[in-house]
């Protein structure tokens, strides 16, 4: 801070506290006009404005304030660069509170670290720590309930893209997971696109048009198999979602299955073992864990 501004503070300062001070005294001297019924001269429709001085507790309010903003700026920063008689910071403080809190959790986490998942998520301190990672880093995405949003997948129901085990959610917080759903747009017909948004429904039980879904599941047998099955079951070590399940991730509705049919989809889960580290993942999946294993 220059010298200009660290002055240009401190006698605004100190201006505004004497400013204060002055008109205090000023208005208690009005007390000196014994007149008590003394009135202003203002008169609206016939109501009259006393001229009495401020209230006693009032005044007294003021002054407190007064005292109080006097000390605080001996104590504490504030008159410009006057690092005040404490030596407080905010830095200062919020060192002093990292350093507590790592004091406090560093063995916590340590044992939770050695504990396994599914111990760890029968916990009720360790699902509420991990759930407390949950809401900061990841409710962006999945929602603070983590049951997701189109595009997000659900964390709490059984149906997984990756995998439910421990293993698997872990995997997919410390590495992050990117779902390559290739667009058709170009390789198929028109009509196969709507023959296989009739067959994708059919598999999830919608009431389709048969004649249609039989072009489909031509379709599906030729380009959609590799990835999703023969049945349309899905395959968790690419991420292609069953599609038998009427469980959706970005929709069930014709719209929406042709539309990623067409356009393809492409989910991106960010990797998160820098950000967060091995304990914290450890606690985080425990917590996710738990939503769908109670
Ligand atoms: C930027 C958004 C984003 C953030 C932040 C994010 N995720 Fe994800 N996550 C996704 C997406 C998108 C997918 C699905 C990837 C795909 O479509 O292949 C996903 C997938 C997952 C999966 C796999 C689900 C399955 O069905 O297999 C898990 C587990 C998961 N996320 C947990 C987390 C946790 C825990 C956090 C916080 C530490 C987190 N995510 C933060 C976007 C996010
Ligand atoms: C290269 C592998 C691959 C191929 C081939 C493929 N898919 Fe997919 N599909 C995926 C993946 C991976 C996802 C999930 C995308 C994501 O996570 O963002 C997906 C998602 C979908 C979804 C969205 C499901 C939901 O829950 O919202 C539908 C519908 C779908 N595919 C249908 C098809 C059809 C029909 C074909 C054939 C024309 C096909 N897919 C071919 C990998 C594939």
């Amino acid at each position: 801070m220059s010298e200009f501004w660290n002055w240009w503070i401190i006698i605004i300062t100190v201006v505004n506290i004497l400013g204060c001070w002055i008109l205090l005294i000023a208005t208690r001297k009005m007390k000196g006009s014994d007149a008590e019924n003394e009135t202003t001269g203002h008169i609206y429709d016939g109501i009259e404005e006393y001229n009495n001085p401020l209230p006693k507790w009032w005044l007294n309010m003021f002054n407190i304030c007064l005292v109080f903003s006097v000390i605080y700026l001996i104590l504490y920063p504030g008159m410009g660069k006057f690092a005040g008689v404490l030596g407080w910071t905010q830095q200062g403080q919020h060192a002093e509170e990292v350093e507590h809190a790592k004091k406090t959790y560093a063995p916590l986490f340590e044992k939770y670290a050695a504990t396994p998942i599914t111990e760890l998520s029968k916990i009720k301190q360790a699902t509420e720590m991990g759930k407390r990672i949950f809401v900061n880093t990841c409710f962006g995405c999945h929602g603070s309930d983590a049951r997701g949003n189109p595009g997000y997948p659900d964390l709490t129901d059984k149906d997984w893209l990756y995998g439910g085990t421990p293993s698997n959610i872990e995997q997919s917080i410390i590495n992050g997971r990117n779902g390559v759903m290739p667009g058709f747009a170009a390789t198929l017909s028109a009509e196969q696109v709507d023959g296989l948004v009739q067959y994708v429904g059919k598999l999830s039980g919608h009431q389709v048009n048969e004649s249609k879904a039989a072009i489909g599941k031509i379709a599906f047998d030729q380009q959609c198999f590799v990835c999703h099955g023969n049945d349309g079951k899905g395959n968790q070590a690419m991420g292609a979602p069953n599609l038998t399940d009427n469980i959706w991730l970005y929709g069930g509705s014709s719209t929406t299955i042709a539309e990623t049919i067409r356009k393809g989809r492409n989910g991106a889960m960010p990797a998160h073992s820098e950000l967060l580290g091995k304990e914290k993942i450890h606690l985080v999946t425990a917590y996710v864990y738990s939503l769908s294993n109670k």
